[in-house]
């Protein structure tokens, strides 16, 4: 089977990897891939923000399947181009991909199906959005509409922070602010596959966006993740009634049918399971967790998702535990260096490395184990064979499961 993969991250060295693992015959077109994953397949100089090289390069090859990885040429509406031409794809329409590229859309979305989400405006004026951040009884939390790849919101602890987050989205020309109130719990990632009427969750992951160990410091593109986590049957009964049920729902109601991955980010909060966002595609690094532990193939089950039919798909998982931690280079997030390529430690079954590129988040260094500290422990041993001087890792990782404490 020949599969075109779009994107040249660790998510999609993850996916390569596993499509490779299932099926040592498929054929892999990976626009562009990257150095590290250039073993699992064909490396095609395309690169995921060139839409119309794309389309060109999906026409001439006409794969059987093409999965869209990251968030941009979503938006940009790759998988209608492609759906056009009659090529099967993993990945939503533009328009049902605004779920992720514009927050107050979403929010809106949330609110029109009673989707349960923290309050909110949305803004297009800075002094107007002033106003009401100064009206707020507690400092609001500040997200840029667009897309920012994750480092658009601001969760500050003061108003003055607040304010000065306000200021610097706004000195953007034809910038939008959503302010929503700060919610309080712990995050989890929910991962669905939708077909455009069904959608079947996969094991809940968490991720680490904060830069630095405990939680301290910048929002980055994700600093380790793990899976999976085990939430108590009624909560994750609720996730799939309140929140991913009516989703797809509503975008199939409004005329915009999901099919692709679906990635509600969630707080736990005491009042029960809260959207954070929502995200058009895998998260980043949840992946590289959640797809060893992932038992059945994976192409047929993305296959389901693009022609409609997930309800006849059997998904079947590994026991145990997955944990994920991200080496970045020296200066990520402000200013990260480019490094040469590293010398990696030799492959082990049940753990992997997925690299992502020379600069900023350079590789997911991935393992399985029984319970969660003995994937820790050994996701830590690869990580520490690997020698870059001033580079950076939280080592704090699956330090305890967020769902127990
Ligand atoms: P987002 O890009 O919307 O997922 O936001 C990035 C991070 O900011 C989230 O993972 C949360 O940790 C935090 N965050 C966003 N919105 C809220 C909120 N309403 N209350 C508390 N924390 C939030
Ligand atoms: N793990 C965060 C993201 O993929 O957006």
């Amino acid at each position: 089977m020949k599969i075109l993969l779009v994107g040249g991250g660790a998510r999609e060295h993850a996916l390569a990897w596993k499509l490779r693992r299932d099926d040592p015959a498929a054929e892999l077109l990976l626009a562009p891939g990257n150095a590290g994953s250039a073993p699992v397949g064909r490396a095609v100089p395309v690169p995921a923000t060139d839409v119309a090289a794309l389309v060109q390069l999906a026409t001439e090859e006409r794969p059987a399947l093409t999965i869209i990885g990251p968030e941009g040429p979503l938006a940009a509406g790759l998988a209608d181009w492609l759906r056009d031409r009659g090529l099967a794809v993993f990945g939503p329409s533009r328009a049902a991909a605004e779920i992720e590229w514009s927050k107050g859309w979403a929010k809106a979305f949330m609110r029109r199906h009673g989707i349960p989400t923290a309050a909110f405006e949305v803004f297009d004026g800075l002094s107007e959005a002033e106003r009401y951040v100064l009206g707020q009884a507690q400092p609001p939390v500040i997200k840029d509409d667009a897309l920012a790849g994750g480092k658009g919101v601001t969760v500050p602890d003061t108003m003055d922070d607040a304010l000065a987050a306000l200021r610097s989205i706004f000195a953007r020309p034809g910038a939008r602010v959503v302010v929503e109130e700060r919610l309080l719990g712990w995050e989890v990632s929910a991962h669905a596959l939708v077909d455009g009427q069904s959608a079947r969750l996969l094991p809940f992951s968490c991720d680490y966006k904060r830069v630095g160990d405990g939680d301290q410091g910048e929002n980055t593109g994700g600093m380790g993740a793990y899976a999976p986590v085990q939430l108590p049957a009624g909560l994750r009964r609720r996730v799939e009634e309140e929140i991913v049920r009516p989703a797809v729902a509503g975008l199939a109601a409004e005329g915009r049918p999901y099919r692709g991955l679906l990635y509600p980010g969630l707080m736990i909060t005491a009042a029960g399971p809260r959207v954070v966002e929502f995200n058009a595609r895998f998260g980043d690094p949840e992946t590289q967790v959640l797809l060893p532990l992932l038992a059945s193939p994976l192409a047929p089950v993305l296959l389901a998702c693009a022609s409609g039919s997930l309800g006849d798909v059997d998904l079947r998982w590994h026991e145990g535990v997955c944990c994920g931690v991200v080496l970045a280079s020296p200066g990520y997030p402000q200013a990260p260096l480019t490094v040469p390529a590293l010398a990696l430690p030799p492959a082990e079954e049940g753990a992997a490395i997925f690299s992502a590129g020379t600069t900023g988040r350079l590789l997911t260094a991935v393992a399985r184990g029984d319970t969660l500290p003995q994937a820790r422990r050994r996701a830590y041993e690869i990580l520490e064979r690997i020698s870059l001087p001033g580079g950076r890792y939280r080592t704090d990782i699956a330090a305890y499961d967020r769902a127990t404490g």
